[in-house]
């Protein structure tokens, strides 16, 4: 199989990751819940990848938080920062778990930015709704859609200069982009466990500046006789057993990122992408494409998405069709009513798979006479 829906999950990790989720399913009990060897062992893989996630964002350890994915951490994020009736701001280019949340509160929403793979609209159009005053803003790092990164330091810049408390989704930036909690100066950043991070479905991690509020309530293994949850990090936002060996295999995809380093792999993620955006131009089909993208293109064709997307499934080749989540992406590029076909690279990304993808195409082009 070819895989390009790396957008969704990431399908290949590096055998490390799997060996340390059984590893840890042979020999880990509960963390920091008992003084015994499996206990100790468990409580040791948890710090072991707070560490890790520390290292590779620039953040104290206790301020790492693991949720189960990154709407998890997303959610205790615009929880903890948004109260019903605050005017919030947005880019153009959520996912769902950044909008469902804050419809469900009842907020003002103002939305930034709706023009792709261009910096200086982005920035002007955030810009522009921080200088009339926001209470907050909620803004992804590249869009799960179109791959467009949007300029996330600069805009982390402007929220600090106008005061505002800011959440970034890192969805699909983590693993594949540089991310410095301490010099971003976010109150929260998202990301999922099981994409650009290589470990397992099911992990995530909620970067905490200090303000938060929990989400789930209940044992910590810390301040046992108190009725309320600890006001420390990462206790405060951590309730139950955690998912050890989940976190062992992010611990060990996170190790294999310090090693091989995020700009290699977004460097061969994107070279890939540029490949794929240039022969689907030849094709003839509607490329989203420009500056300042990952490693993942969009695309319109005048044959149905899904139907398209499945016929290349047939073919050996996953990609992912529709709205992904995201329609106010959609909406903002105009393709809310077609969704768009959507390929995107990953850690193993490699001139085999663009290539396959093109004569597929190619094929169904023959064969339909359309594309
Ligand atoms: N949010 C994930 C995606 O973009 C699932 O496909």
């Amino acid at each position: 199989m070819i895989y390009l829906d790396n957008g969704a999950t990431s399908y290949y990790k590096p055998d490390s990751v799997k060996r340390a989720v059984l590893w840890a399913m042979e020999n880990c009990a509960n963390p920091g819940r008992g003084g015994y060897e499996q206990s100790n062992k468990a409580a040791h893989v948890v710090l072991g990848c707070r560490d890790r996630a520390s290292r590779l964002f620039n953040c104290d350890p206790e301020h790492v938080v693991f949720t189960s994915n990154c709407t998890h951490g997303l959610n205790i994020a615009i929880r903890s920062l948004i109260k019903p009736g605050a005017k919030v701001l947005i880019s153009g280019f959520e996912h769902n778990a950044v909008l469902r949340p804050l419809v469900d509160i009842g907020v003002k929403l103002s939305i930034a930015a709706t023009k792709l793979f261009n910096w200086d609209d982005t920035l002007s159009s955030f810009e522009k709704f921080l200088r009339q005053g926001v209470d907050a803003a909620v803004f992804t790092h590249v869009s799960n859609v179109f791959g467009y990164v949007l300029p996330v330091e600069e805009i982390a810049e402007l929220c600090k200069y106008y005061n505002v408390p800011f959440v970034i989704d890192a969805a699909q930036s983590a693993g594949s982009q540089k991310i410095s909690f301490g010099d971003l100066g976010a109150d929260f950043i998202a990301m999922p466990g099981h994409k650009g991070l290589l470990g397992p479905q099911g992990t995530g991690l909620l970067l905490c500046k200090d303000m938060c509020e929990p989400l789930l309530f209940g044992g910590t293994g810390s301040m046992s006789a108190e009725t309320s949850m600890p006001d420390f990090l990462p206790d405060r936002l951590e309730a139950g057993t955690l998912n050890v060996p989940g976190i062992a295999g992010l611990s060990a995809g996170l190790a294999h990122l310090l090693q091989v380093g995020t700009d290699k792999i977004c460097s061969r993620e994107v070279r890939q992408a540029d490949i794929c955006a240039e022969g689907l131009k030849e094709l003839g089909v509607q490329v989203f494409d420009g500056e300042h993208r990952s490693g993942t293109v969009s695309f319109v064709s005048k044959m149905d998405c899904e139907e398209l997307a499945q016929l290349l499934s047939d073919m050996g080749i996953a990609v992912r069709a529709g709205l992904h989540c995201a329609p106010i992406a959609h909406r903002s590029v105009g393709t809310f009513n077609s969704g768009t076909v959507r390929v995107s690279f990953g850690l193993d990304a490699s001139p085999i798979q663009s290539k396959r993808l093109l004569e597929s195409l190619n094929k169904i082009k023959s064969k339909r006479k359309i594309l």
